[in-house]
């Protein structure tokens, strides 16, 4: 691979970061919805957007925390808005993200798997809504 640019190292550690908050993120919420089977998926979400994270830190080498910022963020929105508006909106962002990483498989193919397993999450979120 020719030497990556600095632009495409930020897009790679934003990336990076993004699926290590989104882990927390999904972890968080999880841990809301208690002993359901909604709680159950995004404990598994979680762990994929972990696996997601180890992919970027391949490519950037550098170590990333996740930030949990965002880690209120769902269950507030959950009474605010209702699970069906919600996971919407979640879903929404997932698919959001393989337009992100279209831009950048052809100079990394190996995010290629994680840009088809935001598909499936989006696919998977919207399964939960009844
Ligand atoms: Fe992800």
């Amino acid at each position: 691979m020719a030497s990556m640019t600095e632009k495409e190292m930020k897009f790679l550690l934003k990336s990076q970061q993004g699926e290590l908050n989104a882990m927390l993120m999904y972890k968080a919420f999880a841990d809301k919805l208690g002993d359901t089977n909604d709680a159950a998926t995004f404990r598994k979400l979680a762990a994929e957007e972990g696996h997601h994270a180890a992919v970027f830190h391949k490519l950037t080498n550098k170590v990333l925390k996740p930030k949990n910022t965002t880690a209120l963020l769902l269950p507030l929105l959950y009474k605010i808005l209702g699970k069906k508006r919600l996971y919407k909106l979640i879903a929404q962002g997932e698919y959001a993200a393989i337009d992100k990483y279209k831009q950048i498989i052809d100079r990394f193919p190996e995010v290629k798997s994680v840009m088809n397993d935001e598909k499936r999450h989006g696919d998977t979120i919207m399964g939960l809504i009844e």
